[in-house]
């Protein structure tokens, strides 16, 4: 149970946690805002975390612990070889994803270049139902290309299948039969689509994109770090599997895959990272990678505590109150912006909750930098922070969706049901004046290749008077 029925009508997620330890936050004036947007260079990564009111940035790395949690951080040992603290959460690996060997890492993209320099060579192909940009970066770096396989629903801000994230079976069936398989190093799945509104896959094709692959001798990676919103969305979406348990779902899903990675930063509520397995050929190809470059195997460059609330939260995730409680906030976001006509993606992902920048600011062209320019004017009404998925987060030609988002995280159990509510108060508002935001440029055009926290800079005026014209309102 974790939505409520009001005796006055409607529906309320409610936080299936109480709350023992808290951290200060503080909004800052509006004109504070406007100055340090400004210093940051209008770039919501930039801005620092002191003047941010409601950090929606990320989900990474910033969720809430449990007390259980906590408690584990104490049990660690800190051994540089063999530590009791690997072996334990490697033992919860087994049980959990039934997987017999475990590297830990120090996040996801560390998996992730783990396994493209323990596999990929000059001229792969990696076929993934859609591309997260650092498995992008690593088999470029590699030498390899990645081939998008997305449904075409999945690449569209409409819509309402629960399951956007399905990989399309005629084509990936085309490739590969046209594909020899000494040159497809890995097919990869994403659970949990993250670019395109952490919208899920559903586990019938992932189940047959696993057949397909195995049948042709390819081996399957799958990406875990939001398998957690997935699971859910599989319990409450696929008919076949409402009565499954949290744990039979992950079992299910992990058999599908030969190779499992996950940032450690989303998948139970650390930091970290890790890689798990049953071969052992392919675990001794990648532990000497990790030897190299992340810290000895059993630990990997991650701190002992860390893969010890690696573990309990792991566990934690098991518990079908745990994971819902981000979609569900998500859910009860895109619901209040679609009854107020503010566009947002459909339906509700995990991750967050993304505006579509397009609709929301359609007065402005794509090179305005429209999804920058809206979580820029979030930010001044707002104080809460955002994320820009779009142009200058992502290199043109990479972005097959023709989209720009703005992603509203929710790190799980870090905010209450109020800073949602005046989240959603406040993006109201600049949707009713929406019309005051304006264009936003590189600040040095020379730069060659642009990277996602460079500096824009406001064409003209048009911040300075958002702000005035917020203020006339008399809110904060
Ligand atoms: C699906 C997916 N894979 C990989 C990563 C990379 O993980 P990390 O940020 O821990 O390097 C992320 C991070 O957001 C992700 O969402």
């Amino acid at each position: 149970m974790s939505k409520i029925k009001l005796f006055s009508g409607g529906e309320i997620p409610v936080e299936m946690h109480r709350v023992y330890t808290v951290q200060n936050i503080r909004l800052i004036p509006v004109k504070d805002r406007l100055h340090a947007l400004d210093e940051a260079g209008n770039c919501s990564y930039n801005l620092k975390s002191e003047d941010v009111f409601i950090d929606m940035l990320t989900d990474s790395g910033c969720n809430a612990m449990s007390d259980r949690q906590s408690a584990a951080f104490h049990e660690a040992d800190f051994a540089y070889a063999g530590g009791a603290s690997y072996y334990r959460l490697a033992a919860k690996i087994k049980e959990l994803f039934g997987k017999e060997y475990f590297l830990p890492v120090h996040q996801g993209r560390a998996c992730e270049h783990m396994l493209a320099r323990s596999f990929v060579k000059p001229g792969d192909i990696v076929p993934t139902n859609f591309h997260f940009c650092t498995i992008l970066t690593q088999v470029r770096l590699a030498g390899g290309t990645v081939v998008e396989m997305l449904q075409d629903k999945g690449v569209t801000t409409l819509g309402e299948d629960g399951f956007k994230g399905d990989y399309d079976l005629e084509k990936l069936k085309k490739l590969l039969d046209e594909t020899p398989a000494e040159k497809i190093p890995f097919l990869r799945i994403e659970a949990g689509t993250n670019l395109i509104g952490g919208q899920p896959i559903s586990m019938d094709n992932i189940n047959a994109v696993s057949k397909l692959a195995r049948a042709h001798g390819v081996r399957v990676l799958l990406d875990m770090s939001l398998a957690m919103d997935n699971i859910h969305f599989i319990r409450v979406r696929d008919e076949k599997r409402k009565n499954m348990t949290v744990r039979e779902i992950t079992r299910e899903l992990a058999d599908a895959a030969d190779i499992i990675y996950f940032s450690g930063r989303k998948l139970g509520f650390a930091r970290g990272g890790g890689i798990c397995m049953n071969s052992r050929s392919d675990f001794l190809k990648v532990r000497g990678n990790v030897t190299t470059y992340e810290g000895f195997p059993t630990f990997g460059g991650v701190s002992s505590a860390e893969l010890e609330i690696m573990r309990v939260g792991l566990d934690d995730t098991m518990d079908p109150d745990v994971i819902s409680q981000g979609p569900d906030f998500i859910e009860y976001m895109v619901d209040e912006f679609k009854k107020r006509g503010v566009p947002v993606v459909t339906p509700a992902g995990g991750l967050g909750c993304h505006l579509d920048a397009d609709r929301f600011c359609a007065h402005l062209g794509r090179e305005d930098f429209r999804g920058a320019a809206l979580a820029a004017a979030i930010y001044i009404v707002s104080g809460a922070r955002g994320m820009e998925r779009g142009l200058s987060s992502e290199l043109p030609e990479d972005s097959i969706a023709p989209f720009e988002l703005v992603r509203l995280a929710v790190p799980r159990r870090v905010y209450t049901l109020s800073h949602i509510m005046y989240v959603i108060d406040r993006v109201t508002w600049l949707y009713q004046h929406r019309e005051l935001i304006g264009a936003l440029r590189w600040e040095d055009e020379s730069i060659p290749e642009h990277s996602f926290i460079d500096f824009l800079r406001p064409v003209g005026d048009w911040q300075e008077k958002l702000a005035e014209e917020y203020m006339k309102t008399g809110l904060e």
